[in-house]
């Protein structure tokens, strides 16, 4: 029998994206969907949002949801099942999802994401628009509180909360305890209260049914101080709920074979045509030819990616023959950091600050390498978009990337099943270490070769993972015999 989810998300590919999170909440459904779950995707009403929304029924209208007037409006929108929380005073503004154009987060995002997860919660249970779900799936801070809500409305709806940053912890002051309309018992350590406040990701972890995290490694990880950022003793008193169930790509939009964004389309065996690509990206960015790899950054240029570190070793780069090609936005003093290494290196450092989806498909078609020295990373994309374009990835040995790159020790190369090369500590050397082995490997280029099929042949799709989080689904769904009463039929 068909199980219905609700995934509840701040963002979800194509309709908006700021990071991984829209990539992963864009693919969910059709990853679901060949294990028998139909997944609706709850999101906020954000004007690009409204603006591609077709076939559109309006399900619920609310007077007054944080103080303002709302709407549940059902429709359909580039091969999504959505419903969108049309709230104009929360979700129609210029800037980002989470802030403004400088940066800064929106006051109200307590209200603009409480509103969210309450309308999930509603929804999930029944209360609106329809006969509710079977399951509610939420993810990170923004969206985790509607856990809290089906807790402690007595809902019988499970809910599965997914850390893809435990770094975003949705802090507030206790004082807008009581316009999120919870019980005053709520407001307690075994409850949402967190150092003082509300802590919207606490609330979600301490309530949900099944808390999941993005990658294996990144679930042990956060049981520890140094990680888990104040949550791990929730984390490692709820371990038994806790899943790492890693990211999947989606291979119909990353396919080097047929990606409209590259100047040559390519697969494994027509590897020559990434010059190309690379004569394209050294067009884009001003650089001039160079014998030794081309380096590729596609990130948030921000102290958890390691950018800092990676803006302190440009000159060892260059200095190594290597060339370096980098997009990102991020904290202002990394981008001048960025900008004033382009300007020591001409032709050799080519810097865009800014955002663009097309560029970043470029950069995994031409480039040799990416590099990823994230001092910590729940599950990270751009190695599995790396891996799938034979831009080889180099990264530290952190979460996800331990959990998906091959490191090329001799062992590894040896049985031909090195895919990238990781790193231990991220600091100036360990970097340095890594990108001049990863030089001396490029220099061979049979060996380079066998690590970029390797890399290509990987499957990185969403198979595997899909069923996990079905099975997950149906582990706690109010109808868990479902798939046993199917099963017994068949018999
Ligand atoms: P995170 O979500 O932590 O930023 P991930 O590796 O999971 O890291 O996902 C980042 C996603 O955002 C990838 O799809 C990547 O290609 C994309 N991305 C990051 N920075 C940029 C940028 N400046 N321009 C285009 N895409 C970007
Ligand atoms: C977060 C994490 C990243 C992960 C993404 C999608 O943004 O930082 O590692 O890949 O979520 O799960």
């Amino acid at each position: 029998m068909t199980l219905r989810a609700l995934s509840v998300v701040s963002e979800a590919y194509p309709l908006i994206k700021t990071g991984g999170l829209g990539d992963v909440a864009g693919a969910l459904p059709a990853a679901l969907a060949p294990y028998d779950v139909a997944m609706t995707t709850l999101i906020p009403g954000y004007a690009p949002v409204m603006a591609a929304l077709k076939n559109t029924t309006v399900l619920h209208s609310y007077t007054d949801l944080f103080g303002t007037e709302a709407r549940l409006v059902a429709g359909t929108t580039k091969g999504l099942d959505v419903i969108v929380l049309d709230a104009p005073a929360f979700y129609t503004r210029s800037g980002g999802p989470y802030g403004d154009a400088a940066g800064v987060d929106w006051p109200d995002n307590w209200q603009r994401f409480g509103a969210l997860s309450r309308a999930a919660a509603d929804l999930a249970e029944g209360k609106v628009g329809g006969p509710g779900f079977d399951v509610l799936h939420a993810h990170d801070w923004q969206t985790a509180l509607a856990a809290a809500y089906l807790h402690y409305d007595g809902a019988t709806v499970p809910s599965v909360v997914t850390v893809h940053n435990i770094a975003f912890a949705g802090w507030f002051p206790a004082h807008i305890f009581p316009a999120l309309g919870l019980p005053d018992h709520a407001f307690q350590i075994e409850g949402v209260e967190y150092y003082g406040g509300v802590g919207f990701l606490k609330a979600g972890l301490h309530t949900a049914d099944a808390i999941t995290t993005v990658s294996p490694t990144y679930a042990e990880e956060i049981r520890q101080p140094d990680f888990g950022m104040g949550l791990e003793g929730l984390i490692l008193a709820r371990r038994d709920h806790v899943f790492g169930i890693v990211n999947g790509i989606d291979t119909a939009v990353w396919n080097p074979a047929e990606d409209p964004y590259l100047a040559a389309p390519y697969e494994r065996r027509s590897l020559h045509l990434r010059r190309q690509n690379r004569a394209a990206i050294e067009e884009c960015f001003g650089l001039s030819d160079g014998i030794g790899p081309l380096f590729a950054v596609i990130s948030r240029l921000t102290t958890q990616k390691g950018m800092d570190v990676l803006a302190g070793t440009t000159d060892e780069i260059v200095a190594m023959g290597g060339r370096l090609a980098l997009i990102g936005t991020g904290d202002h003093s990394i981008e001048a950091s960025f900008n004033a290494a382009a300007r020591r290196h001409p032709g050799k450092i080519g810097v865009k600050i800014g955002y663009d989806e097309s560029l970043s498909h470029l950069l995994q078609g031409g480039a040799d390498a990416i590099l990823i020295p994230s001092r910590f990373e729940p599950c990270g994309l751009t190695q599995l978009y790396g891996l799938r374009y034979g831009c080889v990835p180099i990264a530290a040995d952190t979460g996800g990337l331990a959990d998906t790159i091959i490191d090329a020790n001799a062992a590894a190369l040896s049985a031909g099943v090195a895919t990238g090369f990781l790193f231990d500590g991220v600091n100036k050397n360990g970097l340095i270490r890594s990108i001049s082995h990863a030089t001396n490997s490029f220099a061979d280029r049979k060996t380079w070769r066998s690590i970029q099929e390797q890399g290509m042949r990987a499957d990185y799709s969403w198979k595997r993972s899909g069923r996990q989080y079905a099975d997950l689904y149906r582990r706690f769904a109010k109808e868990p015999a479902h798939m046993e009463i199917k099963t017994a039929e068949q018999r």
